[in-house]
Parts: C-alpha cells; sequence; structure tokens
C-alpha cells in the first residue's frame, strides 16, 4: 500500500542585512527532518484575502520595512503565528516598558518620559500644543533621575540615540538636538556585572554574561546561583507579559540587583561575530527547537487579540477554536 505523504509544514523568515543566522537556521530546520521545512519569505504586495503558505514566520527585520509588518499583521489574521508579535512590537516603548517591569517586580532604573521637543509640519505650538506644559521643570528631571543619567529614544535600538549626560547643562544641550523623537531620561546604573539574557517561546532563557564598554560575549559567567536564578526569572517575567518568543533582555547588576535595562530587542543580535560561536550554535539550535514546536502547535499570533474572537465561526467550530487551529 502506498504510503501518504504529508506536506511539509513551512516556516518562512524575513530578513534584512545579517548574514550568518539564517542560512544557519535555515539549514538547522531542513535537516532535522521534522516534517517542518524553512525558507526565505518572498512577498510582494499583498491582497487582503490573500492566503499565507507558512504555519510559522520569523521577522527580523520589520523595524526597518513597514510594508514587512503591515504584511506580518495580515499574516497574524490569517492563523500564522509570527515572531515576533506585530501587534506588541508596534505598541512596545521603553517608557511603558520600564512602568510594567516596575509593576511586576522587576528592578527598573527610574525613568521619566519628556515631550518632544520638535514637530511634524504643521504643528503650532501655541495651537496645536495647548495641553503641554512650557517651559520642562529640568530641575525636577534632573533631581527624579539623578546625575548622571540617560537620555535615549523611548522607541530606539542599536545604541541610536543613547546618551550618557552629566549635567542640566548637558541634558538640555542634548535634549535640543533630539528632534522628533520621543526621548527617555533615566537613572543611571553604575554597574558591577552585566548580563544579557536571549530568551524563546516565553520558556527559555540563555543567560550570557556580557560587557557592554566593549559590546562583548563571554562564553563563562560568573553569576551567583542567586542572581542567575533572579536574571532567569525576571527575563521570563519580561518576555511572557510582552508576549515577545525571541527577545533578548539586558540586566545591569549594581550591588546584586539586576536592573533591567533594555528589554525590547525583538529583532535581537544573532550574528556569528558578536555572539562569539558557542551562543551563536546556542541560537540556531534553540531557534529551530522552537519554530518546530510552534510549527506543530496550534498557536497563532491572534490568540490573545479580542478581534480574533470576534471572527465568523465555521460549522461546528467556536471562534476560538478556529483561530488556534488555524
Ligand atoms: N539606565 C542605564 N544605566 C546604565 N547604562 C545604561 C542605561 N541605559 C542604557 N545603558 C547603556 O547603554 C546601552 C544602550 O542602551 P539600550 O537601552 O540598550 O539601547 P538600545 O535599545 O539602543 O540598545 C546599554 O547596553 C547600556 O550599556
Ligand atoms: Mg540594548
Amino acid at each position: 500500500m502506498a504510503k501518504k505523504t504529508q506536506e511539509p509544514l513551512k516556516v518562512g523568515i524575513i530578513v534584512g542585512r545579517e548574514w550568518s543566522f539564517p542560512p544557519a537556521f535555515i539549514n538547522e530546520v531542513n535537516s532535522r527532518d521534522q516534517g517542518v521545512v524553512a525558507e526565505y519569505v518572498r512577498l510582494g504586495g499583498t491582497a487582503m484575502e490573500e492566503p499565507i503558505p507558512y504555519r510559522v514566520i520569523v521577522d527580523r527585520i520589520s523595524h526597518e520595512v513597514p510594508y514587512y509588518r503591515t504584511y506580518l499583521k495580515h499574516a497574524a489574521l490569517q492563523g500564522v503565528k509570527v515572531v515576533n508579535d506585530p501587534f506588541m512590537w508596534t505598541a512596545d516603548d521603553k517608557f511603558f516598558g520600564a512602568g510594567l517591569a516596575t509593576k511586576l517586580g522587576v528592578a527598573s532604573p527610574r525613568t521619566l518620559v519628556l515631550p518632544n521637543k520638535e514637530y511634524v509640519p504643521g504643528i503650532v505650538p501655541t495651537e496645536s500644543l495647548r495641553n503641554l506644559i512650557f517651559p520642562l521643570d529640568w530641575q525636577y528631571v534632573a533631581q527624579y533621575v539623578g546625575m548622571p543619567c540617560i537620555l535615549k529614544d523611548a522607541h530606539g535600538g542599536g545604541w541610536r540615540d543613547v546618551y550618557v549626560i552629566h549635567s542640566i547643562d548637558e541634558l538640555i544641550w542634548r535634549y535640543d538636538q533630539c528632534g522628533q523623537l520621543t526621548m527617555i531620561v533615566q537613572e543611571f546604573i553604575e554597574w558591577e556585572n552585566y548580563a544579557r539574557c536571549m530568551v524563546l517561546g516565553q520558556e527559555e532563557v540563555h543567560v550570557m554574561k556580557y560587557d557592554p564598554k566593549q559590546r562583548k560575549y563571554y562564553d563563562e559567567h560568573d553569576f551567583s546561583p542567586a542572581l542567575y536564578q533572579r536574571i532567569y526569572a525576571d527575563a521570563l517575567t519580561l518576555c511572557k507579559a510582552f508576549g515577545y518568543d525571541m527577545n533578548t533582555v539586558e540586566f545591569a547588576v549594581r550591588e546584586g540587583i539586576p536592573y533591567a535595562i533594555d528589554f525590547m530587542n525583538p529583532a535581537p543580535d544573532m550574528d556569528v561575530n558578536s555572539l562569539g560561536h558557542m551562543h551563536f550554535q546556542w541560537m540556531v539550535k534553540h531557534m529551530a527547537d522552537m519554530v518546530i514546536r510552534l510549527a506543530k502547535s496550534d498557536a497563532g499570533t491572534r490568540d490573545r487579540y479580542q478581534w480574533a474572537q470576534m471572527l465568523p465561526k465555521p460549522e461546528g467550530k467556536t471562534a476560538r477554536k478556529r483561530a488556534k487551529s488555524e
């Protein structure tokens, strides 16, 4: 009797300029013989009812290519599990993150958000910004965060627009050059140790010792068991709260307490040259494990959203079951 062959489940990856992770990841998935195949997504204009041939899509670059983000929301609507959730990524910012971390019991530097310095053309300050209090109370800002402090883009990434500030004058001078960015001011954590964690599938945490001054990862870490456990647990808490399946979380350790510095990295560094061979191998192997698990599961990006519950029910299925089973 002829054996029935099943169509493989497809995993797509959307990439930017990076060269080391994508091919290694695709090879790893395809070498597993698990009924799951990975490939680069190809796309160019998308119709609104277009089916998506992927069960899972790994997104490495939609923050720089807006059409990809829009496509990924469409893919989520069609039932695809998108890594990472494009809706949350769009809504995320570092001020909300710091506030949420604090409410969840994760240590966070004291943080304050500032109104923008400049606006899009057409905004007339005396007419359009009547809700804003001018001038800014810089004394209060400086008192709240202390000096030195950090000034950084609430939506930033890749170390762009991150400044260490030593005085109110310097703070005002820098702020004046920040244009249309929404900036946060943050207590500077004078750290004795630093960790960077890769968190995958909201369940696995790879804790790495990292030196941000040299931008260097170490193969070994020297965290005490108690510190390691707290870093591990806090990294997991943050990624579960945000619903990110592929994210790095940075902690600056001061007097034994890990402060969450940056946990909005939904397209985290996966480059072999910065990570080093050992961590890179971990990423490739565990990313492959995760997407194979997700491809075979009934997980969907839309499980988290109200609109998914409102989709018309097919015969004999509730909208929720349908959303989960597609
Ligand atoms: N509050 C802080 N205290 C001490 N160092 C900080 C603080 N915020 C940022 N840094 C340093 O600046 C680097 C870049 O800031 P980060 O928030 O990670 O921005 P990006 O998202 O651009 O990577 C961090 O890796 C850390 O070394
Ligand atoms: Mg960072």
